[in-house]
């Protein structure tokens, strides 16, 4: 593996799941794979769960991690080619990137999208420009369209559970929006459906209100309804998340409460376990009975975090 940016880096996301899981029962296995070697994290936005499982992951390969918040304490960086910096950026990727790659063997990044702009957003520059220009892997920590270290590890926690149930049985995946107080980009949802279609494991379902469709780059494969009950019917597993719209971009138009997952629903579904990301709005996106209920996988997605980091870290470092 030589970058880590979406599902197209991932040629064999069973493979991958099943070297992540290994880790999982036996952490410190490659200790030593990593000795000597620097990965840097680069937050241009707030994390938690990301930050933290990256480090420890590195940390469990013997690798060292540096932490650098370079939106709020670094230098304004400029993405644009042949930009006049007359404005507020102080220094351009192209001079910051090489100094990364000289410092660093690998670099991570997080950066979030606009919501203002769909195709700059969509055109990943920045994430590209780290590329073009540090001269070493780079692995997203989130991206302005996708957040592939979140996505693999819901598919090993999806696996995990599985394991469980006759190997015949192929899950019912539901990814239904949730209502939100603001708009949110559509990173993990377009994620996590380019991660199900890419695996073909599944029974793969997508529902959302009218105007919430998201980019077909990444749905197609998958079945799109606007009705939550029919959707989950029979569901294994249900992904809650909100997005804001696509089309018109960046906007909320609804803020259904009504498509909030409460256990009522859950009723409908094969006894499904409920996903998300985190962080979530209790009350708004989710409720609290099913967050604090049975049915919620949301925990141990979350801590799952940490060996997506690891096998992609380890994949990265073993083809260097
Ligand atoms: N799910 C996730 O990426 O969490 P953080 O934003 O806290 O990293």
């Amino acid at each position: 593996m030589k970058n880590f940016i979406s599902a197209h880096d991932a040629a064999d996301i069973d493979g991958l799941v099943k070297k992540a899981l290994a880790y999982k029962a036996d952490p410190f296995k490659d200790k030593t794979l990593g000795a000597g070697k620097r990965i840097g994290c680069l937050f241009l936005n707030p994390s938690m769960r990301t930050r933290l499982s990256t480090q420890i992951a590195a940390q469990n390969l013997g690798m060292d991690a540096i932490l650098f918040n370079v939106g709020s304490e670094g230098w304004a960086l400029e993405f644009e080619e042949e930009a006049i910096m007359s404005g507020n950026t102080v220094e351009h990727v192209k001079d910051a990137a090489p100094i990364f790659g000289k410092y660093f063997d690998v670099l991570a990044i997080r950066t979030f999208p606009s919501l203002k702009n769909r195709e700059d957003d969509y055109s990943e520059l920045y994430i590209k420009q780290f590329i073009k220009y540090a001269g070493i892997p780079v692995v997203s920590l989130e991206s302005a369209t996708l957040h592939p270290l979140q996505s693999l590890t819901d598919i090993i926690t999806i696996q995990e559970h599985s394991r469980l149930k006759p190997a015949a049985h192929k899950p019912k995946i539901v990814l239904t929006w949730a209502p939100h107080v603001k708009p949110l980009p559509q990173c993990v949802a377009n994620s996590f459906s380019q991660w199900i279609n890419a695996w073909g494991k599944a029974d793969f379902v997508i529902t959302h209100p009218e105007d919430y469709e998201l980019s077909e780059e990444f749905t197609q494969g998958a079945t799109i309804t606007h009705n939550q009950d029919e959707a989950l019917k029979d569901a294994d597993y249900v992904y809650v998340k909100n997005w804001s719209t696509f089309k018109d971009y960046g906007k909320i138009y609804e803020s259904d409460p009504q498509w909030m997952l409460t256990n009522k629903k859950l009723e409908i579904t094969n006894q499904a376990k409920v996903m998300h990301c985190l962080p979530v709005r209790r009350n708004v996106e989710l409720s609290d009975e099913v967050l604090d209920g049975p049915n919620s996988l949301v925990t141990q997605e979350a801590s799952n975090r940490v060996w997506a980091a690891q096998v992609v870290l380890s994949e990265i470092l073993k083809n260097k």
